[in-house]
């Protein structure tokens, strides 16, 4: 497997060629990644070339727009390998389509009583809608704890998927907080054996991970152009056609609807009768060319090279005996993301002096508060890399932490 030179790569990020951030070590890459040139230039040539509003203009721009709109769909169905682009829906982000999801499907599918399994490595945008929704139609919220190794008791959700009337599994293919990668294939095939769907969160995993959405056979997976090089305003739902065309829509107005009489009104079809009005066309045009970048890459290099780093990052951190990772120990069993926490000093803290050093990482609940209330703790700094980050990277994290053991030894 070739390994990628981050720092070719990196020249493809103009960012990091800006004066003011010459020296910056950018690990926030679980939070959003930066944005390569040629995802930038599809932006700006969308607004100079084709600006026009789709599906409804009988005019060349407009029909140019419409396709350029509509080819991402086609687009994104082959990046995951759905069967077709119909079951492809464009919706802000991975939040707002999650909120799809949850709206639709207890509108529809599910019944007061049923059981809806999911874990306590969620994000909150994959843990509230549920709850609220479980407490609004009263369907009961299971929880699969994480053991102490970080990863997911599987002997727990075996006894939970046994409950009576599990409909529907909501799980992370990769957290954001300890990177744990969970047994996606067996959770999907145990929830279809007992008749539950399974929606899977690819937010973090979709940058670092092959999917492929068949094989997987999860029945809905949701991730966000802005995790994977694409711009903001870019969220995807993958559905099998025959659930979406189950589904009511979700938000109502234009776009969504073939036609409307004072009494009543007839929907779209699937995918287009869940994007209510003008959705952010640009973005999801530039968002090709994100997948594409990918595609170019290989995303099995992408991964090696990633994991590569976090492996040495992690070596690294481990030869810092005040430091506490959070994350599997086995490697294979997660993705690039690292958090620690050092005791008696706040991950706040860590931040600050990191920045002070022009290293930019995360710190806090991760929007994650359930787990951080299971391993005690208020929160943690979070390392994720991606493709342009190196190895002077890890070095000039070191340097920091040392300052900040000296600082803190006063
Ligand atoms: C696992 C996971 N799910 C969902 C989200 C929410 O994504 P977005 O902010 O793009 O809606 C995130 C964001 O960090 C995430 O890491």
């Amino acid at each position: 497997m070739p390994i990628l030179d981050p720092k070719k790569i990196k020249e493809l990020f103009p960012i990091f060629s800006k004066e003011e951030n010459k020296n910056l070590v950018y690990l926030d890459n679980a939070s959003t990644t930066q944005r390569p040139k040629v995802v930038i230039d599809a932006l700006k040539n969308f607004y100079e070339t084709y600006n026009s509003n789709i599906h409804r203009g009988i005019y060349d721009l407009s029909e140019k727009a419409t396709k350029m709109y509509e080819d991402t769909r086609e687009y994104t169905a082959k990046f995951i390998n759905a069967k077709s682009s119909e079951e492809i829906i464009f919706t802000k982000n991975t939040t707002e389509s999650i909120n799809l999801l949850a709206y639709t499907l207890s509108d529809d599918m599910l019944q007061k009583g049923d059981r809806i399994i999911t874990t306590s490595l969620e994000h909150h945008a994959n843990f509230v809608p549920w709850q609220t929704m479980a407490k609004k139609k009263g369907f009961i919220l299971s929880v699969v704890p994480v053991k102490d190794d970080y990863t997911l008791d599987m002997d727990k959700f075996e006894e939970l998927i046994k409950e009576q009337n599990v409909k529907l599994v909501c799980i992370s293919a990769m957290s954001n907080v300890t990177g744990t990668i969970p047994d996606i294939k067996t959770i999907i095939k145990r929830a279809h054996e007992v008749g539950a769907l399974v929606m899977v969160d690819g937010a973090q995993s979709i940058a670092h991970e092959h999917t492929d959405v068949q094989e997987m056979d999860c029945d809905f997976f949701v991730f966000s152009s802005h995790k994977m090089f694409g711009p903001f305003g870019v969220g995807i739902v993958y559905g099998k056609k025959e659930l979406l065309d189950k589904l009511p829509p979700f938000l109502y107005g234009g776009d969504m609807i073939k036609s409307v009489k004072e009494t009543c009104t007839l929907f779209n079809d699937t995918p287009w009768k869940f994007e209510a009005g003008t959705p952010s066309v640009a973005d999801v045009v530039a968002f090709k060319k994100a997948m594409e970048f990918i595609e170019e890459l290989g995303i099995e290099n992408i991964k090696n090279c990633e994991m590569n780093l976090a492996k040495k990052a992690v070596e690294m951190l481990e030869t810092h005996k005040q430091v506490k990772i959070i994350k599997p120990k086995n490697l294979d069993e997660s993705g690039p993301v690292i958090s620690f926490v050092i005791e008696d000093i706040h991950p706040h803290d860590i931040a600050e002096v990191f920045n002070k050093e022009n290293i930019a990482i995360r710190a806090g609940h991760h929007c994650n508060q359930p787990l951080m209330s299971h391993l005690g703790i208020p929160a943690t700094a979070r390392l994720s890399f991606s493709i342009y980050n190196t190895e002077e990277d890890i070095e000039r994290v070191e340097l920091a932490l040392k300052k900040l053991f000296e600082i803190f030894a006063k």
